[in-house]
């Protein structure tokens, strides 16, 4: 059984507890929170017998094979170095970092060491995703000249997620000073990874952060001034152009992503709200032109049903069974945060930036 330590028992890690409670080959051994009343609600629910309030202290407990930090960003490369340091294989949240260098520090800490290590880029549990990604990389589409790509949330705009003006939750969002780095820092990070993964590396970008003044400038404590909506165009290496864009303003969804990959013998597209019901299928159209007859209709998708894959809960205790890293690993995760460093570069200087 590999031992799992929970740092940061927040949301997100009750989704992360029960991934691994649930996994035949895990199981959670110790949790830590530097907020008490927090650390022990999540311990009671998921039972977890080692309760710590200091990353330190759980991490002198040897029988901790793995961490996986959950902690909010600011936080990520600290503690992931620590257990990183303490030789414990490691699962992080996304964002990585804060920023490239720190993500690169991350990386220099596993050199040497034979750790597994993995980011957070859930949409990838997409089973929908993982084929269509097989098919692009398979060449089946051809060569890649033109995508698009979007993630639509509308928690400015609607009630869904609750009441931002109102909730810390999502006011701390909206600003820098509380860790935010606005739209894409929160979803842009999925975003870049989601339609770069199956094309390749991006070469340049040329980036439009937006901060829209009219939703006010303060509400209690917070300043609102992080990034509400961004939109860019980027090339990548192989020469394919495309557009990626995110933004909360998008009444009518609710957490949407959408991918489309147009190459010179086909193309395919992905869209879901909820990756989880929705992900485990794609479309797929093959450019007709060249066939003999001339007659076939291309203007026809073909829905393509595809098997549950491993999620990246999955994918980690298979990784350390099989002594073996997976993707998406921390040093995709640095490749993701340096394209949003470069968004950031763009956008203060309105010009291309180069990766
Ligand atoms: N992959 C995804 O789709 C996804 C979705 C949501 C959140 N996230 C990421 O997960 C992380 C956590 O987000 P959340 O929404 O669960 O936040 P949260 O605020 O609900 O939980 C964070 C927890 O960490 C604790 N904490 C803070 N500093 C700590 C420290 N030094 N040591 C131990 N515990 C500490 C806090 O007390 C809190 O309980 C963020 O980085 C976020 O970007 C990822």
């Amino acid at each position: 059984m590999i031992k799992i330590a929970i740092v940061g028992t927040g949301s997100i890690a009750e989704w992360h507890a029960s991934a691994f409670k649930n996994h035949k080959d895990s199981e959670v051994i110790a949790a830590c929170d530097v907020n008490d009343d927090r650390l022990n609600e999540f311990c009671n629910k998921f039972q977890i017998e080692n309760r710590y309030n200091s990353v330190d202290e759980l991490l002198e407990n040897n029988e901790i094979d793995a961490v996986t930090n959950t902690t909010p960003d600011a936080y990520h490369k600290e503690i992931s170095i620590k257990a990183i340091k303490k030789n414990k294989h490691i699962f992080c949240e996304k964002p990585l970092a804060e920023n490239f260098k720190d993500a690169k520090l991350m990386c220099e800490a596993l050199e040497g060491k034979n750790l597994i290590n993995m980011v957070n880029f859930s949409y990838r549990n997409s089973s929908g995703y993982q084929e269509l990604c097989k098919m692009v990389k398979s060449g089946k589409i051809g060569n890649v000249f033109h995508m698009d790509a979007n993630y639509y949330q509308s928690w400015l705009t609607s009630n869904y997620w609750g009441n931002w003006k109102e909730e810390d939750k999502w006011l701390w969002r909206l600003s820098t000073k509380h860790g935010s780095k606005g739209t894409l820092g929160d979803i842009g990070v999925h975003i870049f990874d989601f339609a770069s993964f199956p094309i390749g590396k991006l070469k340049k970008l040329n980036a439009h952060l937006k901060t829209f003044k009219s939703k006010g400038d303060k509400i209690k404590d917070y300043v609102l001034d992080a990034n509400d909506t961004f939109i860019s165009m980027v090339e990548f290496e192989n020469g394919a152009i495309g557009t990626v864009n995110a933004t909360r303003f998008a009444t009518g969804y609710k957490n949407r992503l959408e991918l489309r990959i147009f190459g010179d013998k086909g193309a395919v597209k992905i869209e879901f709200d909820d990756a989880k019901t929705e992900g485990n299928k794609f479309m797929f159209t093959k450019d007709t032109q060249r066939q003999l007859s001339g007659k076939e209709d291309n203007l026809k998708w073909e829905e393509i049903q595809c098997e549950p894959s491993q999620t990246n809960f999955e994918k980690f205790i298979e990784a350390i069974k099989n002594n073996k890293n997976d993707e998406p690993d921390f040093y995709r995760g640095a490749e993701i945060q340096n394209i949003l460093d470069k968004c950031y570069e763009s956008s203060e200087n309105g010009k291309w930036v180069n990766i």
